[in-house]
């Protein structure tokens, strides 16, 4: 990969002010934009990482409509719950503002003017959806339908997300109006198209054979859009919340927000450098990496560059596109409608000062080739058995052992042995393993090899055993514990993208300052003389009752999404009048009730039927104390045979209704009635 560009422009994709961030999020697109902001800054190379919330689009006025407030309200909302927990997480964005800023509509409306002067687009009146009900167009997810291609019954009008093809609103089989569940009609409309057939020529050059290099997930999905033939897409839509569109004749009609998002970044950038933003986009020598999901790849690959070629002047193409796969939760895809996440601020507040572990696990298992699953199991284990265990014990030895021999100041070297110079090498070697990784984003390779820092120093001091030294050899034990402490220097360094908060932490202790990416490996870092901080733990255990909360809060999500979805069970078949009437149901008296031993669903009844006592046993012990029962009215079935449950008769069935959640409820009449009643 060549370095010869003079700057970096990280772009993380926007995302949708209509909810706050889940881990989905993070590991696809913020944690690894991160750790490659601070690499390149750890190497001195100019970056800029810039970020911000997409706030139009049709989601955030179907819940604004759904909560009786603004679309401006729930931007507001969301924007500064996703700003303040990606700041608490330590993605350092340089900036991070948001898609209903001025600055933003006037670069998105002079950027559609542009292309509508340079006569980049084509006018056409079509037919779309009309809600007659609501009085407006549906565009996008307005509308849901079937899928044409897979026959999801639930496709929106701008994606099918079971297949993942990008439709038109028209395309849907029987649409339904998410407004108002009306079947929309066909009304006449005029948007603007931008002709991506025109681009497709330019767009395979610039991807297939000048980008050979992509990741094979984001090469081959553009390959496949490419082969498809490339077709000209709306850029306008009926909507009132959006970028209007800045030409005459298009009032009510606003940009489209995959239009107007892209150019966020570019906004941003200039909200960033008023005066030299331009020489982020404009410069060749500028070097522009977007960060993104998978379901991105068509915007940032396909879409955007042919805008960008539309209009010229100079603006940079992506040097890379690094999509990453999906991260499922406990096997299950996540979903924002089921709630069926690990929402980052709620994370921040379950774990404070935990954002290192949620970083490093999010990188350990990012779904980088493949879709992957985030279990709260492997986040105990990653935390416990390897920051803890590997780490975190390694840093402690080495500082506890120069407080406990050196009173805390680093001892000088007195002859280095074969075995501390291994030390050196092999800390190089993984500093350019890791740089070999970082350079082509393969985090999880990069973040695997900093941690063979820290093994290689428990294997260090296993071999070296300082602690039976120090009985004989104290100058000896300077030397061990001089290497250790390098160690622990490289290892703040090496981990500084991925763990920022532990790192600053143990560069403290150590006294380090100015980390720089060339230092991992020295045998100077840490000097002689050093007074180290005192010993503090860089990372704690997690018990399992906290990780069971996690679980359990998941489970009551599961249990409530189950209850939103419960339906009456159909009707049963039809049953003769004379069939039906042959059934005895009556009204008694509990005299007595107990529970079955050994049995812990049975409770045992006795009733009064109004001609004498009878025994019937119930399988309701889950839902009710049996002394609550006594003297309340039940219904039972009396003419059922006899039959033994648990060794006892029972003569009967006492009838309940279950309800959604399976919970069995005894029926008993509305008002006192004398036992033995029959129920007609
Ligand atoms: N909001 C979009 C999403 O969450 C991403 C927009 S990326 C941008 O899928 F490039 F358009 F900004
Ligand atoms: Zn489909």
């Amino acid at each position: 990969m060549s370095k010869d560009y003079k700057r970096t422009l990280i772009t993380t994709a926007l995302p949708y002010a209509n909810g706050p961030v889940h881990i989905g999020h993070l590991a696809g697109v913020y944690v690894p934009a991160d750790i490659y902001a601070r690499y390149l800054r750890l190497n001195n190379r100019p970056v800029t990482l810039v970020g911000g919330s997409d706030e139009h689009g049709v989601p955030i006025t179907i819940k604004a409509k759904a909560e009786g407030v603004t679309p401006q309200d729930i931007v507001d909302r969301y924007h500064k719950i996703i700003k303040d927990s990606f700041e608490e997480l330590g993605i350092s964005f340089d900036v991070y503002s948001r898609t209903t800023t001025d600055i933003h509509s006037d670069t998105a409306s002079e950027f559609f003017r542009r292309l509508y002067e340079k006569g980049e687009f084509i006018e056409q009146t079509s037919q779309q959806l009309y809600d007659e009900k609501a009085n407006q167009f549906l565009a996008d997810r307005y509308v849901t339908g079937e899928c044409p291609h897979c026959h999801n019954p639930k496709a929106y009008g701008d994606q099918c997300e079971v297949c993942g093809t990008s439709l038109n609103a028209t395309d849907l089989i029987n649409p339904v109006s998410a407004i108002t569940g009306n079947t929309p009609v066909l009304r006449e409309t005029k948007h603007w198209y931008l002709p991506l057939d025109k681009w497709e020529p330019a767009l395979r050059e610039w991807i297939l054979e000048g980008h050979k290099e992509w990741k094979t997930n984001v090469y081959g999905q553009c390959k496949s859009w490419l082969d498809l033939g490339l077709q000209p897409r709306a850029v306008s839509r009926d909507l009132d919340w959006g970028v209007p569109v800045p030409v005459e004749g298009a009032e009510g009609k606003v940009l489209y927000v995959w239009f107007d998002a892209p150019i966020g970044y570019i906004s941003n950038t200039k909200e960033l450098y008023p005066d030299s933003w331009e020489t982020w986009w404009k410069d060749p020598e500028t070097r522009i990496i977007n960060f993104i999901g998978k379901d991105n790849i068509v915007f940032h690959c396909i879409v955007f560059p042919a805008m960008l070629m539309a209009y010229g002047d100079n603006y940079q193409l992506p040097d890379n596109v690094p999509a990453n796969e999906f991260l499922n939760l406990e096997g299950d895809k996540i979903s924002t409608s089921r709630n069926w996440a690990v929402w980052l601020h709620e994370y921040l507040q379950d774990f404070p000062g935990k954002q290192d572990v949620l970083r490093y696990v999010l990188t350990a298992n990012a779904p980088e080739t493949k879709d992957n699953d985030f279990t709260w199991a492997d986040f105990q284990t990653r935390n416990n058995s390897e920051l803890v265990a590997i780490l975190g014990n390694f840093v402690n030895r080495a500082v506890v052992l120069t407080h406990k021999y050196f009173e805390g100041k680093v001892p000088a070297v007195t002859e280095l042995q074969d075995i501390d110079r291994d030390v050196y090498t092999e800390m190089n070697k993984i500093r350019e393993a890791m740089s070999e990784a970082l350079e082509t984003f393969h985090f999880r390779d990069a973040l695997k090899e900093a941690m063979n820092i820290a093994r290689l120093g428990n294997k260090y001091l296993q071999e070296t055993e300082p602690w039976k030294v120090a009985k004989t050899d104290m100058a000896r034990v300077a030397t061990i514990l001089n290497t250790a402490l390098q160690i622990c220097g490289s290892i703040a360094v090496a981990f500084e993208p991925f763990t920022p908060f532990m790192s600053e932490k143990l560069a403290g202790m150590l006294k380090l300052k100015d980390l720089t990416w060339t230092m991992i490996g020295r045998d100077d870092l840490v000097a002689a003389g050093t007074e180290l901080g005192t010993a503090e733990l860089m990372f704690e255990k997690i018990e399992d009752s906290a990780i069971q909360a996690q679980i359990d809060k998941l489970q009551q999500t599961k249990r409530e999404n189950e209850l939103k979805s419960w339906k009456p069970a159909p009707q049963a078949a039809d049953v003769d009048f004379d069939t039906f009437m042959k059934a005895d149901i009556r009204v008694g008296t509990v005299l007595e009730c107990e529970k079955v031993p050994k049995a812990d669903k049975l409770l045992k009844f006795l009733i009064d039927d109004g001609m004498e006592q009878r025994t019937i046993v119930s399988g309701i012990a889950k839902y009710y104390k049996p002394e609550d029962l006594v003297g309340k009215q039940v219904c039972f079935i009396a003419n059922l045979p006899a039959r033994k449950l648990k060794g006892i008769m029972s003569q009967g069935m006492i009838l309940s209704a279950e309800d959604r959640d399976g919970k069995l409820v005894v029926i008993s009449p509305s008002a006192s009635v004398t036992p033995g009643a029959q129920v007609k």
